[in-house]
């Protein structure tokens, strides 16, 4: 069995070397142009180059959860994608969202300034009640963000394609529910995919239908926000302020007025990084099993876009 290794920005040997000890059986190769054709494709954005030099490709292995770079080319038709499926990212982005709706809610980013100008300075405790929380997308890595913020009592609220059920989050399906939604909530944690429908769905329309004085934390991808309608809300203090991950020029622009803004915190898109480890247990695993004709979890529809 042939396995081609073609990830953009991801160190080349440690991944080769755990991906031979994973899959001993294999030969595991980096890709280069004019390579052989292989059999599985372990892959982050390649080039369109790639995918037309490996037309015989049984199923291409995404080492990230969204998959958007990649159903932006042309595929073989007959080649499925994979995505991770968790591998330790929902921890790390329950931890990081739980972090950001912390701060905002206990005001902690107004406490470090007051301290560094030498204040002991109180302010008046805020109501969890005053602060519902909403996640967009309720899939692998939403739905554990949903449940550890409701395991801090925020009212939680939570909007997917299908309809869900989950324990201490009220949750809304479909777009006859958006708006009821957006009216529900005062901070938005995005963790929808990056799909034609989902393209800038945080606009000055959807953002104002929140609650006054609404919270933002993007942490799905840079095309979800429409960027200057972000900064026009937070101009009109219809939005407070916001915590951004992710952007639709990463890295992030020097120029860019995100840098710098007041009510703005800026992450280098690293709220939940792939795990090399975890990430090529899972990966070697599904190979193994796809091989055996068996099903396997996170097959991408591409018509659905994730
Ligand atoms: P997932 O398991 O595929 O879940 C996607 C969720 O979005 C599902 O609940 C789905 O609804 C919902 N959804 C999709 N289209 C929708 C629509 N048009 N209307 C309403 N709901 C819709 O994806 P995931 O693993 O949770 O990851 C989500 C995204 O996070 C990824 O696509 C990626 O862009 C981003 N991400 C970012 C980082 C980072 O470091 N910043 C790391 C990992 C992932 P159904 O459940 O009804 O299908
Ligand atoms: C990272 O952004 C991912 O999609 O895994």
């Amino acid at each position: 069995m042939n396995i081609t290794f073609c990830c953009a920005n991801t160190r080349v040997g440690p991944w080769l070397a755990d991906l031979r000890l994973a899959l001993p059986q294999a030969n595991v190769t980096e890709w280069h142009p004019g390579a052989p054709q292989a059999d599985h494709a372990v892959v982050w954005a390649p080039p369109q180059q790639f995918i037309d030099e490996q037309p015989g490709l049984k199923a291409l292995f995404n080492i990230g959860a969204g998959v958007d770079a990649l159903l932006r080319l042309k595929l073989p038709p007959a080649a499925r994608v994979v995505r991770l499926d968790d591998a330790g990212m929902s921890v790390q982005m329950a931890e990081y969202v739980c972090h950001a709706v912390i701060r905002h809610f206990r005001e902690f980013d107004a406490y470090e300034a007051d301290v560094a100008q030498g204040q002991w300075s109180y302010r008046k405790p805020r109501l969890r009640a005053d602060f519902p929380v909403g996640v967009l997308g309720l899939g692998v890595l939403g739905e554990r963000v949903a449940r550890a913020l409701a395991q801090f009592d925020f009212p939680v609220h939570g909007w997917s394609r299908t309809p869900k059920s989950i324990d201490g989050v009220i949750c809304h399906a479909g777009p006859q529910a958006f708006d009821s939604f957006l009216a529900s909530c005062r901070v938005l944690v995005n963790l929808l995919p990056l799909t034609p429908e989902t393209r800038d769905i945080l606009n000055r329309e959807t953002l104002s239908r929140l609650r006054p004085q609404a919270y933002l934390i993007n942490v799905a991808r840079g095309d979800h926000l429409v960027e200057e309608d972000l900064l026009a809300l937070l101009e009109s203090g219809h939005m407070a302020g916001a915590t951004l991950d992710v952007f639709r020029t990463e890295p992030l622009p020097a120029q860019h007025g995100f840098w710098k803004h007041p009510k703005i915190t800026v992450t280098p898109h690293t709220s939940a990084r792939t795990l090399r480890e975890e990430s090529i247990a899972q990966i070697a695993g599904k190979i193994l099993a796809f091989e055996r004709g068996e099903p396997i979890a996170g097959v991408v529809d591409p018509v659905r876009g994730y």
